[in-house]
C-alpha cells in the first residue's frame, strides 16, 4: 500500500519524524511550504505563526506534487502552532478535499509540551473524520531526541501495518 506523508516543518522537528517513519515504511515524503516564510526566530516567529494559526490562516502554498490516485494512505505530519494545526496543512487540505476522500489517515504532531489532542481533534474536524488509523504527538522529537520517542515512532509505524 502506498503511502504519502506530506509534512510541514519550520525547525525541522517534524522533518525529523516525517524522515524517521518514511524510512521505516517506503513512504513517499511530500513537504509543503507557503509561499511566503514565516519569520522563524525570536519573538516574530511566536507572535506571526501563533497569529496565523489562531486566525485560521490558509496560507498560498508553494508548488508541490500530489497525486492523490497514487496513494492509498496520508500521514499529516505538522507543528502543533497555538495548540492548532499549522496552516500550510490546513490550505493542503482544502486544496485535495476530494484527492483525500476514502483515504486512510494518519497523524504525526509535534509541540513542545502541550500536547497534542486538541490540534489532533481539529485536524479530524477539518478532514471530516471521526477517527485516523494511527496518531502519535511527541516533544520536539529532534530537538530532544530520546530513545522512547523513536521506539514510539517504531510503535506508530507498526499500527499502520
Ligand atoms: C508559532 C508557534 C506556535 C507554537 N505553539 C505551540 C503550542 O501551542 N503548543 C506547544 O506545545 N508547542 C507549540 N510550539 C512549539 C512547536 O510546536 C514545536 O517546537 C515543534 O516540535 C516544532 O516543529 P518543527 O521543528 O518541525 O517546526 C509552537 C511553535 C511556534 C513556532
Amino acid at each position: 500500500m502506498k503511502t504519502a506523508i506530506v509534512y510541514y516543518s519550520m525547525s525541522g522537528n517534524c522533518q525529523y519524524a516525517a524522515k524517521s517513519v518514511a524510512r521505516r515504511t517506503g513512504a513517499d515524503l511530500i513537504r509543503i511550504e507557503p509561499e511566503k516564510a514565516y519569520p522563524d526566530s525570536g519573538f516574530k516567529k511566536y507572535f506571526w505563526g501563533g497569529k496565523s494559526a489562531v486566525m485560521g490562516d490558509m496560507p498560498a502554498l508553494k508548488p508541490y506534487e500530489f497525486d492523490a490516485d497514487k496513494y492509498e494512505r496520508v500521514i499529516f505530519c505538522f507543528p502543533v502552532w497555538a495548540g492548532n494545526v499549522t496552516p500550510p496543512i490546513r490550505t493542503f487540505i482544502s486544496e485535495n478535499r476530494d484527492g483525500l476522500k476514502g483515504k486512510r489517515l494518519a497523524a504525526l504532531v509535534c509541540h513542545s509540551g502541550g500536547g497534542g489532542e486538541k490540534p489532533i481533534a481539529k485536524l479530524k474536524a477539518m478532514l471530516g473524520v471521526t477517527e485516523l488509523e494511527a496518531e502519535l504527538d511527541l516533544i520536539d522529537p529532534r530537538d530532544k531526541s530520546d530513545s522512547s520517542k523513536d521506539k514510539a515512532l517504531e510503535e506508530f509505524c507498526k499500527g499502520l501495518e
